[in-house]
């Protein structure tokens, strides 16, 4: 009961910080298990997502789903997130470049903390940490942002998904668009791979799908 609580508490806390911040994408609020289509290339990522979420308490690894644009990776860890929230257990799901807009914002913007964002997704249950590897790493959104959670995220389940595999991932990490040295040691892609398992979506773009069937001919 007082686990109950405490999470309830915990989650009200949260939500206060992410209410006025719209971290989701549009194209992603809705997003569930139930409006999932399985398509060829998805089989895997949608067993395990389904698995991940029903066996939430004893999972011990969390996932970073990879592929190709539209496969529908962010629509399964915003199912996985939304049905956790549901049930009662504090979570969040962050679009990183979203996150990273409002981490720049914040150097100028004293209404931003960015600090309490930051602890937010370290404390909570599950994180999703969406499109990572998405645009280009700077040494402050490096310093602030995703080292502080990946690293904070350590013994926790986190979700992450990307365009990114593994070894682009690293690269992203490990240099600026100027090739600035950042994570030279590769110190975020080691305590993601220490906490995460990889898993590719082969499937084709759902948003080019989508299109094709609205062509007019
Ligand atoms: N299998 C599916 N069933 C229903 N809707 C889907 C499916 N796959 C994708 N979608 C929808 O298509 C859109 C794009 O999917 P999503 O954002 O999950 O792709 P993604 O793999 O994360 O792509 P990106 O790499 O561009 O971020 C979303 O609106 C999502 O809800
Ligand atoms: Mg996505």
């Amino acid at each position: 009961m007082k686990v109950i609580e405490e999470r309830r508490t915990k989650t009200i806390e949260i939500q206060k910080v992410f209410n006025r911040m719209n971290l989701v994408p549009d194209s992603l609020k809705d997003a569930g298990f139930k409006n999932f289509k399985e398509r060829t290339g998805t089989e895997k990522s949608f067993e395990l997502a389904k698995e991940f979420y029903r066996n939430f308490e004893n999972v011990e690894m969390g996932y970073l789903f990879y592929g190709g644009t539209g496969a529908g990776k962010s629509h399964l860890c915003r199912a996985i997130q939304r049905s956790l929230d549901a049930d009662g257990y504090p979570t969040l799901f962050l679009d990183w470049v979203k996150l990273s807009d409002l981490a720049r914002a914040s150097i100028s913007d004293k209404n931003i903390n960015i600090h309490a964002i930051v602890r937010a997704a370290i404390e909570v249950d599950l994180l999703v940490l969406d499109d990572i590897g998405a645009g280009h790493l700077t040494d402050y959104e490096y310093k602030t942002v995703a080292f502080p959670i990946i690293n904070g995220r350590q013994g926790k389940k986190t979700l992450y998904t990307s365009n990114l595999d593994p070894e682009r991932l690293e690269q992203w990490f490990s240099a600026d668009k100027d090739g600035k040295p950042l994570d030279e040691d590769g110190r975020c892609i080691d305590r993601i791979i220490g906490s995460c398992k990889f898993v590719r979506n082969k499937a084709t773009s759902m948003r080019r799908e989508r299109a094709r069937a609205q062509m007019i001919e």
